[in-house]
């Protein structure tokens, strides 16, 4: 009896906790329901009509330049007011006009009953109609952003913000303008300038007080609202609505950008994170057109001419199109023209190309003025996220000059792309000379001294500049070779550039399958001690011959630096020297690298070397203490199974049995850039 009792009392707790579960749970997804926030839209799931398109890029496309055409974009699901609900919301614009002070017209953000059907294009936004304008049946709130002066609906000008409820002549409406705190003056915006915009509308649903506020991207909300009244939407919402922007093209046309948007009902919308948000293209400025001349036939002709010249040049105008912003004027000697590397390259053909990596093409050329043969990367970057510290690093580094390092010349902005002009090196990149069979291969003493020079410049970056510069890529693809076959590091920085338009939580690590350090995937930053465990990885691929990892290799094999480590222990180091030098190699040395590659290796930083001793120990000045490598853990767990564990050294030890899969989790980690 007592039994059956507990039995029961337990199914009606399971049953309670179960309800409660799934209460707590629906409405946790109700909480995301009316509390969003989309930072760029990419993966998001807008409800589209009309125009409206996602860029891949995750920019929310209302409006393009057809004519005469609604768009509309919803948050997905049902937003549920109450007749006291506040809200908050808060997004990002740009408009784009056709051409300069041409402006299409505007969009609106909206609240409406369901999907908004039969809004006409043109003034009307999208929202409205000739028949049920003013209608209270229509349930519509909307905020326009308008930017063409409509006489119908009373619009003041063609650059305005409005309060709508159920109709288009707004309530309360103001020339866009906003508050600004530093000089305590009212500034103009002109919204469809191209210049991302922020508009924050808040509703207390208490005080039945709206306002909304405009600033430019990157100023804090002001505290003076533009418009702000009393407006009790209680009258206005039902129950269920759904949330949204509503826009239109008319005759004229504008391209109408939302970069994020976020919004919550009964709190403060969340804030956007502003480096998370998609580019916004720029306008193709066209070349003003040549006045035409009318009159006499001749002055026709002339015309003609012009026009057709005008063209011409327009068209090859448009095509050395680059983007030059004022903060770049202090790099000028490192800039170069788009037109300049177009024609050293005779327009980037195929037959110029040299070779691609992970970051973009490389291209050969011959700079027209100088007769410099130079090799011109290309990096597509679609983010300004980053550019600006980028440039002026790298304005920075072409200052810097090592026999060791290929001279950096300068660069070019493009929308989307970034290109980096370097010294041509004639003999291409080491890896080719060690992983292929059908070059040449590189002698040992050429391989000693590649080796001399590339740790001499690592030298010169982590302690001889002026400040502390890490390269973060080391590793045999990036070093070339010049003339007389010294090593040359190059392609500094870049893997900086990349981590820098990264969502910040999920900390991307940039390098290579390999070279990348256990505590830099653990902690995402980049140390001089990364940098000299890049370099431990590429001593052993000159010295052996081979890559960090052969993913078709024996699993004994796979792990370079386990399969050395090994040899190690077992006395026998030698037989990982690369089979192809046979016995032409100075046995001391060859010792030495190896030794030092795995000392480099080693999974905990502070047993790593500098690079400073590592350099003295290749030019003889310094011994490697055979003792530092007794430390190295045992076995599997080297530095590459380490990454999927914490790291640690201590863990070191506990993970030896490890098998070595930890490479798929580590191509999942460089696979990405
Ligand atoms: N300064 C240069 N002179 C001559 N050839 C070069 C130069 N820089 C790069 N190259 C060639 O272009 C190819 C591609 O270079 P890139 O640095 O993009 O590739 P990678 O190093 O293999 O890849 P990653 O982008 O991952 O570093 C190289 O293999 C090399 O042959
Ligand atoms: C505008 O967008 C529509 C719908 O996405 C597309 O069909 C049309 O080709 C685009 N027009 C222009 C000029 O880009
Ligand atoms: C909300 O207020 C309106 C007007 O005051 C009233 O007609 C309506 O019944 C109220 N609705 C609710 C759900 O309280
Ligand atoms: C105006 O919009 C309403 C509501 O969607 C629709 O029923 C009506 O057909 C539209 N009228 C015109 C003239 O488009
Ligand atoms: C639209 O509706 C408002 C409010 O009813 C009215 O004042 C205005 O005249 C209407 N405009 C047009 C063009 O129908
Ligand atoms: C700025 O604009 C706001 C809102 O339109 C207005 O209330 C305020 O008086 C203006 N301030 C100044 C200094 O012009």
């Amino acid at each position: 009896m007592a039994s059956h009792i507990k039995a029961s009392q337990f199914v009606s707790i399971f049953v309670i906790i179960l309800a409660l579960n799934l209460n707590f749970s629906s409405l946790l997804g109700q909480r995301q329901r009316d509390n969003f926030v989309y930072n760029g839209f990419i993966g998001s799931n807008l409800q589209l009509d009309g125009l409206a398109e996602i860029k891949p890029d995750g920019l929310l496309q209302l409006t393009n330049l057809t004519i005469q055409q609604t768009a509309h974009a919803y948050h997905p699901f049902v937003i549920n007011f109450k007749n006291s609900s506040s809200f908050s919301t808060t997004f990002m614009f740009a408009i784009v006009s056709e051409r300069a002070n041409r402006n299409g017209h505007g969009f609106a953000f909206t609240i409406s009953p369901s999907h908004i059907e039969g809004g006409s294009d043109a003034e009307y936004l999208g929202i409205l109609n000739v028949t049920n304008n003013g209608s209270s049946s229509n349930h519509i709130f909307a905020v326009e952003v308008d930017t063409a002066r409509s006489l119908e609906f009373g619009d003041r000008d063609n650059n305005h913000v409005g309060i709508d409820v159920n109709s288009l002549n707004s309530v309360e409406t103001a020339t866009a303008a906003y508050f600004n705190e530093k000089v305590g003056r009212n500034d103009s915006l002109h919204l469809s300038s191209g210049d991302t915009i922020q508009v924050w509308i808040d509703y207390d649903g208490v005080k039945k007080r709206i306002e909304v506020a405009l600033a430019p991207i990157g100023v804090t909300r002001p505290r003076i609202p533009l418009l702000s009244t009393q407006l009790d939407l209680s009258l206005v919402f039902v129950d269920r609505t759904y949330v949204g922007f509503s826009a239109s093209t008319g005759l004229l046309q504008s391209s109408q950008y939302i970069l994020g948007w976020s919004f919550n009902i009964d709190g403060k919308a969340q804030k956007l994170d502003v480096t998370r948000l998609p580019p916004v293209p720029r306008r193709k400025e066209p070349k003003e057109r040549h006045k035409q001349t009318i009159g006499l036939s001749v002055g026709m002709v002339m015309v003609v001419l012009i026009t057709l010249l005008g063209g011409l040049y327009i068209v090859r105008r448009k095509s050395y199109d680059e983007i030059r912003e004022d903060w770049e004027k202090e790099y000028g000697p490192q800039r170069f023209s788009y037109k300049d590397l177009y024609k050293a390259t005779e327009g980037f053909k195929d037959k110029a190309l040299l070779g691609s990596g992970g970051f973009g093409k490389v291209y050969r050329g011959t700079l027209l003025k100088s007769k410099v043969e130079v090799a011109i990367k290309r990096v597509s970057h679609e983010s300004t996220q980053g550019m600006k510290e980028f440039i002026a690093e790298i304005a920075s580094l072409g200052k810097l000059r090592h026999r060791n390092m290929v001279p950096l010349q300068g660069y070019c902005r493009r929308s989307g792309e970034l290109l980096l002009v370097y010294d041509y090196m004639p003999n291409g990149s080491l890896d080719k000379y060690l992983f292929t069979n059908e070059r040449l291969k590189l002698s040992w003493t050429q391989r000693y001294k590649i080796l001399q020079g590339v740790a001499s410049a690592l030298v010169y970056l982590h302690e001889e500049w002026e400040q502390v510069v890490l390269h973060r890529d080391v590793k045999a693809s990036n070093v070339v070779l010049d003339a007389d076959f010294n090593g040359r590091l190059g392609d500094f920085g870049l893997a900086r550039l990349y981590q820098h338009g990264e969502i910040p939580q999920t900390t991307r690590v940039v390098g290579t399958l390999g070279y990348l350090a256990p505590e830099l995937t653990r902690t995402g930053k980049a140390t001089t001690m990364t940098d000299v465990f890049a370099f431990g990885a590429f001593m052993l691929e000159v010295a052996c011959g081979r890559r960090p990892v052969e993913q078709q290799e024996l699993p004994e094999k796979m792990i370079l630096v386990d399969w050395v480590h090994d040899c190690w222990r077992k006395g026998s180091i030698l037989e990982t020297s690369d089979p192809s030098l046979g016995d032409d190699y100075v046995m001391e040395h060859m010792e030495l690298v190896l030794k030092l590659g795995l000392l480099c290796s080693h999974p905990s930083p502070d047993a790593r070397p500098s690079m400073r001793h590592v350099l003295h120990c290749l030019d003889g000045e310094a011994f490697l203490s055979e003792q530092a490598l007794e430390g190295f853990p045992t076995d599997a767990a080297s530095a590459t199974t380490l990454v999927i564990g914490d790291g640690s050294s201590s863990v070191a030890a506990s993970n030896a049995s490890s098998p070595p899969q930890s490479c798929s989790v580590h191509t999942a980690l460089s696979s990405g850039r």
